[in-house]
């Protein structure tokens, strides 16, 4: 069982170049409501040690590289973002980490307005959090 899961996305590709084409709650698995990027990243500075409790996320790495590290509080995924035409999901209640990047775009999908009551910032509130519910 993988914690996220990686989307394949169809790339329309020819002489001039890519294409690659998102929409909402077709190869994106959500109707989307937000769209943000991450650039001018630091190879040493890693992002997000936050986990939330609603919303769904698409990570697309549009350019460069990057290590993504998923963990449902049983399980540790990491998912090399390395190519614009692979997608990660990360489900709600999924702890992230990102790191080592490498001249590297990260273009992030969501399914909510941006809401800081949604953030658990701590790993140890995050896996009380899925205790509980369990
Ligand atoms: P943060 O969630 O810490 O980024 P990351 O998960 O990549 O480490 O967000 C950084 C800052 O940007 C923080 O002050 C919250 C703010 N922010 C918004 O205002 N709107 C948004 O949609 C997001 C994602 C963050």
């Amino acid at each position: 069982m993988a914690v996220g899961k990686v989307i394949n996305l169809e790339n329309m590709q020819d002489g001039r170049g890519s294409l690659i084409s998102l929409e909402s709650t077709q190869n994106i698995p959500f109707a989307i409501k937000r769209v943000y990027y991450l650039y001018d990243l630091k190879n040493d500075k890693p992002r997000g040690f936050h986990a939330h409790r609603e919303l769904e996320q698409v990570i697309i790495c549009v350019s460069g590289s990057c290590r993504l590290v998923l963990d449902d509080s049983i399980e540790r995924q990491e998912i090399i973002l390395d190519d614009p035409s692979k997608a990660a999901f990360i489900p709600k209640m999924v702890w992230r980490e990102m790191y080592n990047f490498n001249n590297c775009v990260l273009m992030i999908i969501a399914s909510e307005h941006y809401d800081p009551a949604d953030y658990i910032h701590t790993y140890n509130d995050f896996s009380q959090e899925v205790t509980q519910s369990a």
